[in-house]
């Protein structure tokens, strides 16, 4: 049994990862946290083929901080694992946001995602630049339609 205290954060644009970290927050006895932007970003935001849309714009400014609608206090726990879709081979800039956001020293911090196909890349790189005192893990990347099981196996192997 883990003892430890995980906490899974996520940001979703469309549903996919918050079925997802819905489902292993279930799993693995966790709390779940969504990292929700201020700003919610509508279909257009969303539209990849665009090069003026919201999600374009902010994806090539890698300084790009989109502000979240609210703050969480990580200090209760000892593992992170932070959900995401993957938007152009990496994080999206909110979760760049969330890793400002909070004191992340002395956490195991694990990414995990879900995408059109794309792998994790290197998202757990980023993040662990953004949280210096963090010890950041190479993270997963989910279909959908994973298990109740293989999600707990994961989020509690940390
Ligand atoms: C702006 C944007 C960029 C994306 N870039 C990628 C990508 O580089 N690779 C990929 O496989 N999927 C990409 N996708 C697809 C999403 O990762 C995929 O649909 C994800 O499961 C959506 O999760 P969500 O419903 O939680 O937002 C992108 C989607 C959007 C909206």
């Amino acid at each position: 049994m883990n003892m430890k205290k995980i906490l899974v954060a996520y940001f979703s644009a469309s549903g996919v990862t918050k079925k997802v970290a819905e489902k292993m927050a279930k799993a693995a006895n966790a709390d779940l946290f969504e990292i929700a932007p201020a700003t919610p970003y509508t279909r257009s935001d969303l539209n990849w083929m665009n090069k003026q849309s919201r999600s374009t714009l902010e994806m090539k400014d890698r300084n790009c901080r989109p502000a979240m609608a609210a703050k969480t206090d990580v200090s209760r726990y000892d593992v992170i694992l932070v959900g995401f879709p993957v938007w152009w081979y990496r994080e999206p800039s909110i979760i760049d946001t969330f890793m400002e956001s909070a004191d992340f020293t002395g956490k195991t911090v694990v990414p995990f995602c879900t995408s059109g196909g794309s792998g994790i890349g290197d998202t757990a790189a980023n993040m662990q630049a953004l949280a210096t005192g963090a010890k950041v893990l190479d993270g997963k990347r989910f279909s959908p339609s994973a298990s109740a099981d293989e999600l707990k196996k994961w989020a509690e192997q940390f």
